[in-house]
């Protein structure tokens, strides 16, 4: 919890769970792309500009590029003998 997260509950776990959104990280390009992709293609409403800029600041500040959420794969020796 951090300024704007009240902002982001309201505006984007209508659809999908926070999880959806917990599990991304991306730039503030990055998200926003996702949101007009949502926009475009699954019924996102348009938001006022400063709803916009506080989603933003909120996902790129707390949610900003960094290792992938899934773990890499096992590597060949840790794997079951066939
Ligand atoms: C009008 C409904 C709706 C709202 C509101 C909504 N989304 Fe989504 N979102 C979707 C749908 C539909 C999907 C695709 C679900 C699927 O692929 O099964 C999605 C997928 C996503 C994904 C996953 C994209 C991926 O590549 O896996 C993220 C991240 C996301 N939304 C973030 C947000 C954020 C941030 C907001 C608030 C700004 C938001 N959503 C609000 C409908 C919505």
């Amino acid at each position: 919890m951090a300024p704007g997260w009240e902002t982001v509950k309201n505006n984007c776990t209508v659809c999908h769970s926070a999880k959806f959104i917990t599990l991304q990280r991306g730039d503030r390009d990055t998200w926003e792309s996702m949101i007009r992709w949502m926009q475009k293609t699954q019924g996102l409403w348009q938001f006022p500009d400063n709803v916009e800029t506080t989603i933003l600041d909120y996902l790129s500040t707390h949610y900003p590029p960094g290792p992938p959420s899934r773990r890499a794969n096992l590597p060949p020796r840790l794997m079951p003998k066939s």
